[in-house]
């Protein structure tokens, strides 16, 4: 029974609710019955006790030192999905001149729509025409200089592509930038941005929990009423109500996994071999499977691809449910197949994995 579970986890290929490594699940179990042996469960301790108060500490430092942020940045732990972000941005950072956007995914899209209830906006990439198969180069997006804000996805969950780097704004402009599908898998190169933020479900753990890193000159021009003020959240150093307990004592536990592995140093070169691996094995099947990212911006934690019929991706999930692969299919909105290979991923699993896609490729011959 045990084995069977391990192995169903191991070929776990969920967009998030993700994996978990297996030595987190483990610490998570005890903290759920014993927080840091205070003999008190972690959904049963108070957010003001001694106990917790610990645990946002530690978590505190764990996330400036595995993301290496400057001091000039205050960090977060709120609630509401990376969604309620969406919102949140523009309510406190809009301005009468638009925000500018680029829009590479499903999430943007969202993003955009979000922001044009709060002021104007501006698009200044649309990948919707391209099935958002690409992004643009940097260096040739025009933002305008009086914009209130750029907003950007470094990585695209559902379309499976990832900025190379990201663009640079202007430096009167802030950059704000939703990494939930990648935080600590890359170096952030902070000089470039103003604020980032993820949901947690991908790399840190829950759902509904919530990553900012502010820099502090943004966090002051905070302009929203409670509980969407970001100034409030950090004055209350993120108790203005409950926060999310269980999701920062999982997030703790995350990034000291994260450091056991080499930091986001060693989670880069992971997932590098990993989907290298998995976008080796599409290409070589001489377009039976076709990635859905254009080569330049393939994701290293969300590869997308499709076949040549509907009823091949389906024998595909077949096979691969039958030896434990589950989590394949892809986003509604895209179709195709979809294999989510964030840091927990298992690289015995990316291997057996690939080794599917290349012998469905040769069956169906
Ligand atoms: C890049 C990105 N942004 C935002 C979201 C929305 O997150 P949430 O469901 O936490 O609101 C997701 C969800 O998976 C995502 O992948």
């Amino acid at each position: 029974m045990m084995a069977a579970q391990m192995e169903q986890s191991a070929g776990n290929f969920s967009a998030g609710p993700s994996r978990i490594p297996d030595a987190v699940r483990a610490l998570v179990a005890q903290d759920l019955l014993d927080l840091d042996g205070s003999g008190i469960g972690c959904l049963e301790h108070s957010h003001r006790g001694e106990v917790f108060d610990e645990v946002l500490n530690q978590t505190e430092r764990l996330v400036r030192s595995v993301l290496d942020v400057p001091d000039a940045f205050e960090v977060l732990f709120l609630q509401g999905g990376a969604t309620q972000q969406f919102s949140m941005i523009p309510m406190n950072f809009g301005t009468d001149t638009p925000s500018v956007h680029t829009n590479t995914g499903i999430w943007t899209a969202k993003a955009i729509r979000a922001a044009q209830q709060f002021g104007p906006t501006k698009i200044i990439f649309d990948g919707s025409d391209n099935k958002f198969r690409t992004l643009p180069e940097p260096t040739n997006l025009l933002i305008p200089q009086d914009a209130s804000f750029l907003h950007t996805c470094a990585n695209n969950t559902v379309m499976g592509t990832q900025w190379p780097s990201l663009p640079h704004a202007p430096k009167e402009i802030p950059h704000l930038c939703d990494m939930s599908s990648e935080i600590t898998s890359r170096r952030i190169e902070w000089g470039d941005l103003d604020m980032v933020y993820a949901g947690c479900q991908k790399n840190l753990g829950v759902a509904g929990t919530v990553l900012v890193i502010i820099k502090k000159e943004l966090l002051a021009k905070s302009n929203a009423p409670t509980p969407f003020n970001y100034q409030e959240h950090a004055d209350a150093s993120s108790r203005l109500n409950t926060p999310p307990t269980f999701g920062i004592a999982v997030m703790r536990r995350m990034l000291e996994w994260v450091q056991t592995q080499g930091g986001v140093k060693g989670m880069a070169e992971a997932s590098q071999r990993r989907s290298k691996m998995i976008y080796d094995a599409i290409d070589a099947t001489n377009g039976f499977w076709r990635p859905h990212a254009s080569p330049k911006c393939r994701s290293v934690m969300n590869i997308t691809w499709h076949g040549p019929t509907s009823n091949a991706e389906l024998d595909f999930l077949q096979k691969a449910s039958e030896i434990g692969f589950s989590g394949l299919k892809g986003h509604r909105s895209l179709g195709g197949l979809r294999a989510s290979v964030y840091n927990a991923a298992d690289e015995v699993a990316c291997r057996k994995l690939a080794e599917l896609i290349q012998s469905s490729a040769s069956d169906s011959k």
